[in-house]
């Protein structure tokens, strides 16, 4: 499969701002978006714990903190940090082209 396949465009460049974390939507699967210093970052949107949106929580230097029960990930790798949350978080290739951000969901 050539590494152009697979690639969306799920923002513009210009709604995320540095230091900021973004939710949207590829299908039916939510995802966030991270500004880390000027990179991009894009994991899973659900915590791994239980039914919440890290786009809701906060993000502090490269990690997120769940808004539930303060859970946190390293957005880059998506390591869960300790309790309440064990399982790792997924992540997915981000790229920016021109002024889109694009993930690569699949
Ligand atoms: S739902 Fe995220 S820490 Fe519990």
């Amino acid at each position: 499969m050539s590494d152009e396949v697979g690639w969306v465009t799920v923002a513009q460049r210009a709604a995320l701002a540095e230091g900021e974390v973004l939710g949207v939507e590829i299908g039916d699967q939510s995802i966030a978006l991270y500004n880390v210093d000027g990179e991009i970052y894009a994991t899973d949107n659900i915590c791994t714990h239980a039914f919440a949106m890290l786009s809701d929580g906060w993000l502090d230097g490269d990690c997120i903190e769940c808004p539930l029960h303060a859970g946190r990930f390293e957005v880059r790798t998506g390591k869960a940090l300790g309790p309440p949350v064990e399982e790792d978080i997924k992540t997915f290739p981000v790229r920016l082209v021109g002024d889109d951000i694009q993930v690569k969901a699949g």
